[in-house]
Parts: structure tokens; sequence; C-alpha cells
């Protein structure tokens, strides 16, 4: 059955929410929301990375912080996101972080979801930009931070599943918010021709069922610099921030 479209979301009281989806897990969703704050951050903006993966939240772990529990906090009303945000000097933005591990947000129905993006919307001039880190998969939860957010990034690889799965977010998400702003990001790509390839062929399914192409909003390639930092768990752009990667990775920010 074909969902119906979701209800539109209230006009933007607060930053602008930047949300980082993908459909197939494992493509650098958590990876590229956090080092694309990093990014906002270091190019002197006020920033807030908010872990949204309600299943497998793992903002922390890539970043080797303690855990914290204030998103459940969040949702249940009992704590207003601006004091449950804490600061992050090393990086310079400020995180919203789940529960990694715990499991203590996993299946929360779409409502939480909505109530997330209703606070997030409610921070007021804080934060000129709000990044959300998603979960994989599309359930209606995912669906909903999506259709609330200003910009969704879609990340892909050049794996036909990534694709296919990168399309069925892009379709759902006209439907959800049509007009809306989705643009791709290619991820772990080999090189910049193989990055192009892997738009031109979703540009194409999208130009052909879906009425309109898809914007590319950037090529990064595939560095094995990423995962060692992950294990480090330092931030990526921390340890290599004049990489060919984390140029290209600055070069998406600008676009944004
Ligand atoms: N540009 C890249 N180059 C090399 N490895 C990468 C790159 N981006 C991500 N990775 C690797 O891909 C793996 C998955 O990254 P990450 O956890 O950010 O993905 P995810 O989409 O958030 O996964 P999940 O769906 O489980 O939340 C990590 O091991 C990371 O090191
Ligand atoms: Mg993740």
């Amino acid at each position: 059955m074909i969902p119906q479209s979701l209800p539109h979301p209230s006009p933007v009281r607060g930053g602008r929410l930047i949300a980082v989806a993908s459909g197939k897990g494992g493509v650098g969703k958590t990876w590229l929301a956090i080092t694309l704050a990093h990014a906002l951050a270091l190019a002197g903006r006020r920033v807030l990375l908010v872990d949204a993966d309600f299943g497998l939240a793992n903002v922390d772990v890539q970043l080797g912080l303690e855990p914290a529990h204030a998103l459940p906090a969040v949702l249940a009303g009992r704590l207003p996101v601006v004091e449950a945000a804490r600061p992050l000097p090393a990086v310079g933005f400020d995180i919203l972080a789940g529960c990694s591990g715990s499991g203590a947000l996993a299946g929360l129905d779409e409502a939480a979801h909505r109530r997330l993006s209703d606070a997030l919307r409610e921070v007021g001039p804080r934060w000129e930009d709000v990044v959300l880190d998603l979960g994989a998969g599309l359930d209606r939860g995912v669906r909903a931070l999506a259709a609330a957010s200003d910009i969704l990034l879609v990340v892909a690889t050049g794996e036909p599943t990534s694709l296919t799965d990168a399309y069925a977010v892009l379709k759902l998400h006209r439907r959800d918010r049509p007009g809306g702003d989705a643009r791709l990001v290619v991820n772990q790509a080999t090189d910049r021709a193989a990055g192009e390839r892997t738009w031109r062929s979703l540009d194409r399914a999208c130009g052909s069922f879906l009425g309109g192409g898809v914007q590319l909003a950037g090529i990064l390639r595939r560095d094995p610099r990423v995962p060692e930092a992950i294990r480090r768990q330092t931030a990526y752009l921390s340890r290599h921030p004049a990489s060919p990667l984390a140029s290209e990775v600055d070069a998406l920010r600008a676009s944004l």
C-alpha cells in the first residue's frame, strides 16, 4: 500500500534543519553528520548535532564521548533542547546525544519523532544549523524527521542496493514534502568519475519516474583514514584537516 503524505511541518523558527538519511545502513551517515557539523562549526556557524538514530544511536561512540541520556528527557518533554544539549569544545559544536547501545529509544513511534522535530524548531536563534543523523530504513519516524528538515542529504555509495534505497528515500520524501529540498551525497567513491556515474544513474531514474532529477550535493571519496579516525574515536577533521576528503566535505558545506 502506498503511504499517505505526511502533514507538513510548521514554519522554521530555529536554525536550519539539515537531515542526513540513506535508506541502506552503513553508508556513512553518522560519519557525515559529525563531519559536516564540524565543517560548519569551523566555518564559524553555531551548530547543534542531533543523534536522531533512535535505534542504534552512535554519534557519541564515534566521538568517544561519555554516554548521555538527554534525548529521552527531551522526548518526554522534561527538558528543553537548549538545556539538554552539551558543548563539545574540541570540535566547536553542541550535541544532543542519543542512548548508544541502550536500546532505550528503539521502537519509538512517529509521534516521538514529530515531538523531536517540533522541539528542534523551538530552539530559537541559539543555533544556526541543526544537523540530524537519521537512522537507516524508511519507517514513518525517519520519514517524519526527513520531511521536517529544510535540507535532506541522502547518502549513497555506488552499490546497487544503496542506490535503490536512496531512490526509495527520494520517492517517499517527494510524497511527504512536495517541493522539498533533497540532495544526493555520493560517499565512499573510488574517484570523482565513479561518483558522477552513481549520481547520473540515480538522477536518470528520478527524472524518468519521479518527475525530476536529483541535485548532487557532493562526491566524497573513500578514505581509509575515516575508519581509522572512528576507531580512535576522534573527529576526522581534527586529525586530517588538510586532506582531499576534508576539502570535499568543505565544498559540500559551502554549497548548502
Ligand atoms: N568516506 C569514507 N571512506 C571510508 N570509509 C568510510 C567513509 N564513510 C564512511 N566510512 C565507513 O563506513 C562505516 C559506516 O559508517 P557510519 O557508521 O557513519 O554509517 P551509517 O550510515 O551511519 O551506518 P548505520 O546505518 O549503521 O547508522 C564506518 O566503518 C566508516 O568508517
Ligand atoms: Mg549511523
